[in-house]
């Protein structure tokens, strides 16, 4: 396991609350690590190391006793799921419990980053976090389980803060595929029928900071009356296809790099075909969110502005 020596934690102070983050070299992780609010003390974790899928391991983290366990882990290969479905509940439903476990046993809050892809995308209209869900896809039963293996816990003190369309600097994402595409090829064909929004590893990470911050507010909010505790949703304000996304990507990258592509082509699902079934519509309210911390949503094209001259 990382100790939180090998990681550049210069707002680390001593006697600030710990931070075991788990899933450490992850795209999320490295938001969440250049991002760390001072006062608090990162501890990282990842493969080969540590082993989420090992209940000893997981339980063995007692002895650091954090007081905030923070899960970025998952296995996040949508369409590998699809053929190591057995991996992937492990990873991302049974993994999740132990943490809930191991929370339970130390008093320390737990906070689980989950998905908008437990969702079927039936709906019209921004799903809520008491919506029904109903999973697609092997990738989107294996969160929902996680989610399930942490509220049935018995944990009082997690967060679930489903996420969506995540991208960010430091991993493999729609965003660096279109920039990639886009220098090689004069076309891109893009699906225009599955409709989600946006997010900001950076903007993910300060939302998770901010909600921990409510657990110490004096004042609970309306929608929060008794505890803060619970799920989210949590990803860019507004909306669109993915077309849509790879438009205003290439429109906006187009001022800091020279682009190849002439083209880009709005193509049904059914024209891409992965082994893994989309939802065709998975937009999330945030409106729970924005009533417990008081904090407006940054809309994604903004965010994808800011990513962009953040990256270069
Ligand atoms: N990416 C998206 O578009 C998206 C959308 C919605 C929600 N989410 C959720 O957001 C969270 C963060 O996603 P991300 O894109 O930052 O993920 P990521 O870049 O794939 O990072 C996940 C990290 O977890 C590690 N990991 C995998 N299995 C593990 C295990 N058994 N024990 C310990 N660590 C393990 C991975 O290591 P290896 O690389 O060595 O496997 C990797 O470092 C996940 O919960 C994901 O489900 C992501």
């Amino acid at each position: 396991m990382t100790s939180n020596s090998q990681l550049p934690t210069p707002n680390s102070q001593p006697g600030s609350p710990t931070i075991a983050l788990i899933g450490a070299n992850g795209m999320l992780a490295s938001a969440v690590k250049r991002l760390l609010p001072v006062g608090y003390q990162l501890h990282a974790y990842d493969l080969p190391e540590f082993d989420l899928t090992d209940r000893e391991q997981v339980l063995a983290l007692r002895d650091l006793k954090p007081a905030i366990i923070l899960n970025c882990a998952a296995y996040t290969n949508v369409d590998g799921c699809e053929s190591h479905s057995e991996l992937a509940m492990r990873v991302n439903g049974e993994g999740p419990g132990f943490l809930a476990q191991l929370a339970a046993e130390i008093d320390a809050v737990l906070v689980h980053v989950s998905t908008d892809f437990v969702f079927s995308g039936d709906k019209k209209e921004p799903y809520r976090e008491e919506d029904p869900t109903g999973p697609l896809s092997v990738y989107g039963i294996s969160k929902l389980l996680g989610e399930q293996r942490i509220i049935q816990s018995g944990l009082e003190k997690y967060f679930i803060v489903r996420t969506s369309w995540l991208y960010g600097l430091g991993g493999n994402n729609f965003v660096e595929t279109m920039v990639r595409l886009a220098k090689e090829r004069t076309e891109l064909k893009v699906v225009d029928d599955q409709r989600g929004t946006p997010t900001w590893t950076d903007d993910l990470a300060e939302a998770i900071f901010k909600l921990l911050a409510v657990i110490d507010a004096p004042h609970p909010s309306p929608l929060t009356p008794h505890q803060p505790y619970g799920i989210y949703h949590f990803s860019g304000e507004g909306e669109c296809s993915w077309y849509q996304f790879a438009v205003e990507i290439i429109d906006q990258a187009r001022k800091f790099e020279g682009l190849k592509v002439e083209n880009i082509l709005p193509i049904p699902t059914e024209g891409y075909p992965l082994p893994a079934q989309r939802p065709k519509y998975s937009v999330m309210s945030k409106e729970k969110y924005k009533a417990a911390t008081g904090i407006q949503v940054p809309d994604w094209r903004e965010s994808l502005r800011k990513y962009f001259e953040k990256r270069t």
